[in-house]
């Protein structure tokens, strides 16, 4: 019994109210040519709940697409809370921007088009305060590096990071796969198994988007392994 799109159709049924602004912004991506990579529905209220288990007031994502993920995660701030989103794409920037007005949080959320690492690195420049939780789905090449940026002065003690796609159908224990983005995931689990400011796990999902997983991670101490 493997019928993984199916059990997400029942979670779901049972679990997600239908929302019209997430299903029209995820019509709205495929009108405009963006790959269907977004969060699956239970994907994106798991990362909304963790926003509100953590309290957070101020979200970073990196990696926008349509916004799909960016509408879950903004709809878990208080009104006075902010999200910023990093991407790279001027055009997935222009469709999340109309998803994300459509869904009512334009007022919290703020997308910043530019190479990540780039925008990271002005914001740390910058002296941007630290965020609660960081989202990170972006160019899976870079994943150690988007850590190493969020570490250095946009994260606090207690901060959490969540990065998607770090399974991989498997592909992330092959040590000699040739794919960039394999080689990426294994050298962001070997930084953060080598930092010790961080705490973390990795857990498998499947579901719509097959076999895969979220690395989870808490900045600071306190932690018990
Ligand atoms: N978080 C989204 C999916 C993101 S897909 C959701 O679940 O709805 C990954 C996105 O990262 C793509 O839009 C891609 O253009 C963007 N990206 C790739 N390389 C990047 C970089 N160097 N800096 C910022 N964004 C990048
Ligand atoms: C891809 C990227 C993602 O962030 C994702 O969740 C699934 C697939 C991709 O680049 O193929
Ligand atoms: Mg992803």
């Amino acid at each position: 019994m493997t019928d993984w799109a199916g059990v997400d159709d029942y979670i779901g049924d049972k679990l997600l109210a239908a929302d019209a602004a997430l299903s029209a912004a995820l019509a709205a991506n495929a009108q405009a040519g963006l790959p269907p990579i977004d969060v699956s529905p239970a994907q994106g209220k798991m990362l909304h709940l963790f926003a509100r288990m953590a309290g957070a007031r101020r979200i970073l994502e990196i990696g926008t697409l349509g916004g799909y993920s960016t509408i879950w995660l903004a709809r878990a701030l208080p009104s006075d809370g902010h999200l910023v989103t990093l991407e790279l794409e001027p055009h997935h920037a222009d469709v999340a921007r109309e998803n994300i007005v459509r869904a009512g949080v334009n007022a919290l959320v703020d997308v910043r088009i530019g190479p990540a690492l780039s925008t990271l690195a002005k914001m740390r420049a910058d002296g941007e305060a630290p965020f609660d939780l960081v989202f990170i789905d972006a160019d899976k090449e870079n994943g150690a590096a988007y850590v190493g940026a969020v570490l250095a002065g946009l994260t606090r003690s207690g901060s959490v990071i969540v990065v998607d796609n770090v399974v991989r159908e498997g592909a992330v224990i092959d040590p000699v796969d040739p794919d960039p983005r394999v080689i990426g995931t294994r050298a962001l689990f070997d930084y953060i198994g080598a930092e010790p400011r961080l705490s973390a796990t990795a857990v498998q999902t499947v579901g719509a988007k097959k076999w895969d997983g979220f690395l989870l991670a808490v900045v600071g101490g306190g932690e018990a392994a």
